[in-house]
């Protein structure tokens, strides 16, 4: 393989750029030139890459976001917006792919390949930590960090004022940056959309910190709960406890999509990258590299799109008891 092109694709996640520089440093190192794709599949269909040099990733290891920047590719999705993208390819004299990104990175990356069999292999960047054959994805643990910051301070103002507050994070599928963000705050209940929590349930847990004597609580919702947003969910429970119950709501938002990566996702979008560049020239095709138990693997782009990264009902019983 002589020349591989690298992009970003879906939600952006902090340590995208580590891994950027991982690829193309990677590929200087093995004698493979980089081309680099701006906004993704929207890039690609539009020709708008450039070649990638050593020096092209200075000094971005630290940076939050993308420097190839991202987009969410609705022409990638028809078959015509796929033959522009290959015949593009193919005029550049691209043979192979690393795409960086999510489920629906990976879903194109794997239509893609089956159509017109460029081998392209994905690193897993989202915030959201939901792709099977990864322990971890690229940016969840900053996420992580961010939201514990807030809720560090949110719950400063809220013992104050003795009030009841619902923090949500995000997740639209997956409850993983609620679960840890959760325990590490000290909430005293996590709501995550893997798992149903009653209003029924939430209203009893209040109830019983008041009859501890617990003044203020906080409770996490990720965004994609059953049960509705944050500010839905505390309507339905404004209703059903004490009328004068102060409660209030904060949605914490794009917040945790940016800022800089924390050591373990620089460190751990280095390895992915790298992982996924020398697979890539090894022969491997339409699969993602992940660290399970600490190893890289490989993992094919069809089982992390369609199998189940499960949450740790373990970790959500923790709460409960932990919250007495
Ligand atoms: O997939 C990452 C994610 O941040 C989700 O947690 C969230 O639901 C979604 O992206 C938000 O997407 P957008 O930036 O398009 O609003």
């Amino acid at each position: 393989m002589k020349r591989i092109g690298v992009f970003t694709s879906g939600g952006d996640a902090p340590g995208m750029n580590a891994c950027i520089r991982a690829v193309v440093r990677g590929a200087v190192y093995h004698g493979v030139e980089v081309f680099g794709i701006r906004r993704g599949y929207s890039g690609m269909i539009a020709g708008d890459v450039y070649k990638m040099e050593s020096h092209s990733v200075s000094n971005i290891v630290q940076r939050g976001g993308t420097i190839l920047k991202s987009a969410r590719s609705k022409e990638f999705m028809t078959p015509e917006g796929r033959k522009k993208a290959y015949d593009n390819l193919i005029d550049l004299g691209i043979e192979g792919l690393v795409a960086i990104g999510g489920n629906g990175t990976f879903t194109g990356a794997m239509i893609f390949c089956n159509e017109y069999g460029i081998p392209t292999v994905g690193a897993p960047g989202t915030i959201d930590n939901d792709l099977y054959g990864t322990d971890y994805t690229i940016g969840f643990d900053t996420a992580v960090n961010t939201a514990l910051d807030a809720i560090d301070r949110i719950r400063d103002t809220a013992s104050s004022h003795d009030r009841i507050f619902f923090i949500e994070v995000m997740g639209r599928d997956s409850g993983y940056i609620a679960v840890q963000s959760g325990i590490a705050g000290g909430a005293e209940l996590v709501m995550v959309p893997e798992v149903l929590t009653p209003i029924s349930e939430v209203v009893e847990i209040l109830k019983q910190g008041w009859s501890r004597s617990k003044s203020s609580s906080i409770i996490i919702v990720a965004e994609g709960d059953e049960e509705g947003s944050a500010q839905e969910v505390a309507d339905k429970i404004k209703v059903q406890v004490d009328e004068n119950a102060d409660i209030r709501v904060t949605t914490l938002g794009h917040t945790q999509r940016g800022g800089q990566p924390s050591a373990y996702d620089r460190i751990l979008a280095s390895r992915l990258g790298l992982g996924a560049v020398e697979g890539l020239i090894a022969g491997q095709k339409s699969v993602m590299a992940g660290i399970v138990n600490n190893d890289l693997v490989y993992t094919p782009f069809e089982d992390t799109i369609r199998l189940p990264k499960p949450i740790s009902e373990d970790l959500l019983r923790m709460v409960k008891i932990l919250s007495v």
